[in-house]
């Protein structure tokens, strides 16, 4: 009779939700993804036997997808994020292109290295963070005499899962470059905005897409200087679009975290996945009861909802991305401190 009722129901494109009703709503987030991690010596070498087997102009984008081992064959991080380590060599370019997927890089080495977003050209140094907003035009390059190496993070993950992507290659290969230097950093990350004429960029929500370390160092050793630590974090910084406060992008958030030397975390647990990058020192990380050590751009993933602790003997500066802001957005968002 079960059967019976199973095969009649089935045959008309239903099923019993009771079957299937916990695993759709589950009593907390479950854990998906594994703390996968990739050691800095291993990113180096794999991406120089990329250099040898193709151009940045052949691949479009020289990249090594960083991917989940519980989610291999589908360029994910984690359930919601695609990560990569991008090459670009002196004198290569990597082609203007757009797509609606927003990206976020973290600069991990070489000087001379640019990005061109909409017709405004940065140069970029090691720990500076960049976006490219959704749908605009974005080239890269080298023009110094050292390879330039960085980490991508996009929400390709949640565009997929919407089915709203779109994508077009730039006809002009390189950007004309439309502004002077720095243009949006030095009038929007001084806290300026222009009365009239209001400012032609019109890309995303956004004002700025630069961040140079430089600034954000200061800041996170500004907040030390001052003892304003969280017992878990430490110091975390998030990156903002000074003209909304929000993030620059809005399905992703990106952070900053100082811990002091003889930094001794309490465990805690988040619903955000991460994907984090050591800039500076090293750092022991328990997730999940599991321990790691991670020192200067190994990269790892925090699965959501993992319990997770940081200790930190010498000090560490820990970059990390995370779709934070698009589940605060929905009023997903959840932390639990665990234990001191
Ligand atoms: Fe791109």
């Amino acid at each position: 009779m079960a059967s019976e009722f199973a095969e009649i129901i089935s045959s008309n494109n239903m099923a019993p939700l009771w079957e299937v009703l916990r695993g759709l709503t589950p009593r907390e987030p479950l854990q998906k993804v594994s703390p996968t991690f990739w050691r800095s010596n291993t990113i180096k070498e794999n991406m120089k036997l990329a250099c040898e087997f193709i151009s940045a102009e052949d691949a479009e984008r020289r990249v090594l997808v960083l991917e989940n081992e519980q989610l291999r064959g589908k360029s994910l991080a984690t359930n919601s994020l695609y990560a990569g380590i991008q090459m670009i060599l002196p004198g290569e370019i990597a082609p203007s292109h757009r797509h609606t997927a927003s990206a976020l890089r973290l600069i991990l080495s070489g000087e001379g290295g640019y990005t061109t977003v909409d017709g405004d050209k940065v140069f970029m140094s090691p720990g500076d963070f960049i976006i490219t907003p959704t749908g605009v035009f974005h080239d890269h390059g080298a023009e110094g005499d050292e390879p330039v190496m960085w980490l991508d993070g996009l929400d390709v993950p949640v565009v997929q899962m919407l089915n709203c992507g779109f994508s077009a290659d730039d006809p002009d290969h390189k950007q004309e470059v439309k502004y002077p230097a720095d243009y949006s950093g030095t009038i929007f990350g001084n806290g300026l905005r222009p009365i009239s004429p209001a400012p032609k960029r019109t890309y995303g929500t956004g004002s700025i897409f630069h961040y140079p370390y430089e600034r954000t160092y200061k800041a996170l050793t500004t907040m030390k200087a001052a003892g304003n630590f969280d017992p878990c974090d430490g110091i975390k910084m998030t990156f903002i679009d000074p003209t909304t406060g929000l993030s620059p992008i809005l399905t992703m958030s990106a952070f900053m975290q100082l811990m002091p030397e003889g930094f001794r975390g309490q465990t805690f647990q988040e619903t955000d996945g991460a994907v984090c990058c050591v800039v500076e020192g090293s750092v022991s990380v328990v997730i999940n009861d599991e321990p790691f050590q991670f020192e200067q751009h190994d990269v790892f993933v925090l699965p959501s909802w993992s319990t997770r602790s940081y200790e930190s003997p010498e000090g560490c500066i820990l970059f990390s991305f995370s779709d934070k802001c698009l589940q605060e957005h929905l009023g997903f968002w959840q932390r639990r401190v665990v234990s001191n």
